[in-house]
C-alpha cells in the first residue's frame, strides 16, 4: 500500500493505526478510535486496554490533526506509564513524522505536533492550553479542581476531552459525569467483557482480593468505599425535596 494509501485509510478509520501498530482492536477499542465524539468516559476494568487505545487515540491525533496533546493523570508515574504507550505505538509505526524533540514526558514531531505528559497538579496544568486533545487516565482518582482547570484549555480548539478510568466510589466528578452528566459518550468494558483476561483466574482473583474490591477494579462498579458509614443509596433514599426547610 502507497504511504498515500495508509493515511487516507488511517485518516477514515483510525483503529487502523492500531493494527498498524501490530495489534488487533477489541471491538470495543475500534469503536472508540472511530468515534468522533468529543467528550467521551471510558469505565473499564483493570488490564482491558484502556491505555492502549488511549495511547493510539493519542498518536492519531498528533499524526492526522497537528496540535498539543496532553496526558494527565493524578500522579506523574501514570501519566508517564501513558506516555511510554504512546511512545511504543509511536516507534512500531511505519511512515509517520519524524521526531523532532523528546523527552521522557515530551514528543514533538515534524509536522508541529506536541504530545505531552504532565502530573496532576492544578499548577503545572494551567500553563498550557489551545489543546487539541486532553486524556485524562485514572479519571475517578483526579479531584474536581483539576478536572476544572482542564476544560478551559480546550475552549479555543473544539478539542476532544477523554477520560479512562476503573470506578472508585460514589463521588467525584467523573462519577457525577458518568451517572448525570450530558454529551458524554460512555463506553464500559468489564473483565468478562476482555478477551485476553482469563475467566479461571478471574475467579482466583476475586476470592484473593475479596468481592468489593473485585467488583470495582474488574467490574467497573462504583461501590461505596469502605470507610463510608451510610451507603449511597440510603443517604439518597434519607434525602427529599417534599419538606419545607425551617430556614430558607
Ligand atoms: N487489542 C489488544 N490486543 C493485544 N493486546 C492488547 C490489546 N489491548 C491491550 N493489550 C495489552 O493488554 C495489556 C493491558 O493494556 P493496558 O495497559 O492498556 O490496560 P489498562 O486497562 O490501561 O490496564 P490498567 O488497569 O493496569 O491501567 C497490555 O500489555 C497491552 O499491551
Ligand atoms: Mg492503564
Amino acid at each position: 500500500m502507497s504511504i498515500l494509501a495508509r493515511d487516507l485509510n488511517r485518516m477514515l478509520n483510525p483503529a487502523q493505526l492500531m493494527r498498524d501498530a501490530g495489534m488487533e482492536p477489541d471491538a470495543w477499542q475500534a469503536d472508540v478510535l472511530n468515534s468522533d465524539a468529543r467528550r467521551m468516559l471510558l469505565l473499564c476494568s483493570r488490564q482491558s486496554g484502556k491505555s492502549t487505545t488511549c495511547a493510539a487515540l493519542a498518536v492519531n491525533q498528533a499524526i492526522y490533526d497537528p496540535g498539543l496533546v496532553l496526558l494527565i493523570a493524578p500522579a506523574q508515574r501514570q501519566s508517564s506509564e501513558l506516555f511510554r504507550k504512546v511512545n511504543e505505538v509511536y516507534r512500531a509505526l511505519p511512515d509517520v513524522p519524524r521526531i523532532v524533540q523528546e523527552s521522557a514526558m515530551r514528543l514533538e514531531l515534524a509536522n508541529g505536533s506536541r504530545i505531552i505528559a504532565l502530573p496532576g497538579t492544578e499548577g503545572t496544568i494551567r500553563g498550557y492550553s489551545g489543546a487539541k486533545t486532553v486524556i485524562v487516565d485514572e479519571a475517578s482518582r483526579v479531584d474536581n479542581a483539576l478536572f476544572a482547570a482542564v476544560r478551559p484549555m480546550l475552549a479555543t480548539t473544539q478539542g476532544r476531552f477523554v477520560a479512562l478510568t476503573t470506578p472508585y466510589g460514589k463521588r467525584g466528578w467523573f462519577y457525577e459525569a458518568w451517572e448525570h452528566g450530558q454529551g458524554w459518550e460512555r463506553t464500559m468494558v468489564t473483565a468478562a467483557d476482555c478477551p485476553r483476561i482469563d475467566p479461571v483466574w478471574l475467579e482466583e482473583e476475586r476470592a484473593l482480593i475479596g468481592d468489593w474490591q473485585f467488583r470495582q477494579e474488574y467490574g467497573c462498579e462504583f461501590v461505596d468505599t469502605d470507610e463510608q458509614f451510610f451507603a449511597s443509596e440510603l443517604i439518597e433514599a434519607a434525602l427529599t425535596s417534599e419538606v419545607t426547610p425551617l430556614w430558607s
